[in-house]
């Protein structure tokens, strides 16, 4: 399990005790009204709430942050389209919430189908603040975990375990990875279905201060739902990440060495397009995190090529570029169609 830095925000006070997630109890409580997230305090005029969408975005800022998914994430349309929609119903259910139209929080928990390194952990990220921003979470963290950070090997250990992943992710999201591992019905014994059970009633009676993100494979998280109707009627919000394009692909990639201050010459460019071109072909391509993967491979030629040449003075130039030799030295040139599954291409 890790906790994602850089999306807390603000602690307020007052919240449910986190403590209280220890001992889930075994009939559901009424889910948590509206005025709890809103901090709406009985008797609050109506009139000294926002009234009107730029009041609730100026509020709350949550357009920046829209405003950054479209500029640092390329592609994906549809996913960020969905994610405007799930925004414009927050702030339309905060304005309900300011008349007195809303008695329930909404449900918010989120399953994010597609490939590897299509996006879903970083864009979790970026809706961990717009649900904090918004006022949905207290803290907007990220809590990401897999089956093995839930379940336990031995009878009695699923609960305790679940339970203080559970506590850690309180007030912001919890992000689980691969969900469907969680579901194994070959085992008849299997601790999973635990987990599971502890989840189904946090997602339930905390959806005031936690929200719960499933991540995986798209047909496999479709089976897991139909194996698991609590768990599919629990989640309100479906976003398929798709499988980037090549141009989308090549673009990430000069993003990427954007950031780190590198770039490609005109001939890297054109090789990194062919490398493409050829790994988009290979087993295991895993979308953006392929990109990121070759870029680190690249960087690490140039530094050895520049290494090599110990009397030469080295302009920024020099320093910032990948020639096309740190591409073309790649094996994927070199070798046959399909290369072994844990070569590096
Ligand atoms: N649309 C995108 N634009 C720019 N970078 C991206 C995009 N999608 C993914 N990345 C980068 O690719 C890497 C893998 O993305 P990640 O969110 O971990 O994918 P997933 O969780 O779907 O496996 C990260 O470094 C991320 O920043
Ligand atoms: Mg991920």
């Amino acid at each position: 399990m890790y906790a994602i830095p850089g999306a807390t925000g603000a602690n307020r006070s007052a919240q449910p005790d986190a403590a209280s997630i220890a001992a889930p109890t075994a009939a559901l409580d009424a889910p948590p009204t509206l005025a709890a997230v809103h901090g709406v305090a009985a008797g609050a005029q109506p009139n000294t709430r926002p009234r009107t969408v730029a009041a609730v975005l100026a509020d709350s800022q949550v357009e920046a942050v829209l405003d950054e998914l479209d500029r640092d994430l390329v592609g994906l349309k549809p996913v960020k389209q969905r994610i405007r929609d799930i925004a414009a119903l927050l702030v339309i259910d905060k304005l309900r919430a300011g008349m007195g139209l809303q008695s329930q929080v909404p449900s918010l928990h989120m399953c994010f189908s597609g490939n590897p390194g299509t996006g879903k952990t970083t864009v979790a990220l970026r809706m961990a603040q717009i649900l904090h921003r918004l006022g949905y979470v207290r803290k907007g963290h990220v809590v990401s975990v897999t089956r093995d950070d839930l379940v336990g090997q031995y009878i009695g250990h699923t609960a305790p375990k679940t339970k203080e992943v559970l506590k850690k992710a309180m007030g912001g999201v919890l992000f689980i990875d691969e969900a469907y591992y969680l579901y194994r019905p070959e085992n008849e014994r299997d601790y999973g279905q635990e987990a599971i059970e502890i989840l189904l009633q946090v997602m339930e009676n905390h959806r005031d201060d936690l929200v719960v993100i499933l991540a995986g494979y798209k047909d496999r998280m479709d089976t897991f739902f139909q194996s698991n109707p609590g768990m599919s009627s629990r989640i309100a919000h479906h976003l398929d990440f798709p499988d980037y394009a090549q141009d989308e692909l090549l673009h990430i990639a000069q993003m990427m060495l954007q950031q780190q201050r590198y770039r490609f010459s005109g001939e890297a460019r054109e090789s990194f397009e062919r490398y493409l071109q050829l790994r988009l072909q290979q087993p295991h391509f895993a979308n953006a995190r392929s990109v990121r993967n070759a870029l680190d491979r690249a960087r690490l030629r140039q530094a050895s090529r520049l290494f090599a040449d110990r009397q030469r003075e080295l302009s920024e130039d020099d320093l910032c570029t990948l020639e096309a030799s740190d591409i073309l030295a790649s094996r994927l040139f070199n070798e046959s169609p399909t290369c072994p599954p844990n070569s590096k291409p």
